[in-house]
């Protein structure tokens, strides 16, 4: 099984960016944390981050025929970004969406996201856990 873990603008600066909000934890850390989780379970993981719309477009596509599943915290385009949703639903490949910090909570536009709309769930306010979560959920429902 092979997973596709992907992340939007200022995910990078995890750690550096409000703390109080998405903690001090490194986006290093994550990818340790990640890609730990994923040995553990025999799942082949890729992680990719980008601050542009368009990148994180063509990873999605690119994944196409050969990911079984996809992670996506599409950070501030989650409110923004018809292509992401777009994008995922092309492919039809199954795709949880994940926030760190709890986004129903927050600002009134961080209520809205365009792209789970083709998500087969969503994942919020459970820090970097999140992801990990996410994968689990993956892999024991939405993955054959
Ligand atoms: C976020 C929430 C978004 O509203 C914000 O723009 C982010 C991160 C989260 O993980 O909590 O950059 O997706």
């Amino acid at each position: 099984m092979k997973l596709l873990v992907l992340n939007g603008p200022n995910i990078n600066m995890l750690g550096i960016r409000e703390p109080d909000i998405y903690g001090r934890e490194t986006y290093a850390a994550l990818l340790k944390r990640i890609e730990e989780h994923c040995a553990a379970r025999g799942i082949d993981v890729e992680c990719y981050q980008s601050n542009h719309e368009g990148d994180l477009v063509d990873k999605i596509q690119a994944a196409y025929g050969k990911c079984d599943g996809i992670v996506i915290n599409p950070a501030a385009y989650t409110h923004t970004s018809v292509a992401l949703l777009d994008a995922v639903k092309a492919v039809s490949i199954p795709t949880v969406e994940v926030h760190i910090s709890d986004v129903d909570a927050r600002d009134e536009f961080r209520r809205v996201s365009y792209i789970r709309a083709a998500c087969v769930a969503m994942i919020s306010g459970r820090g970097l856990q999140g992801y990990l979560d996410a994968i689990d959920l993956l892999a024991e429902r939405f993955v054959k």
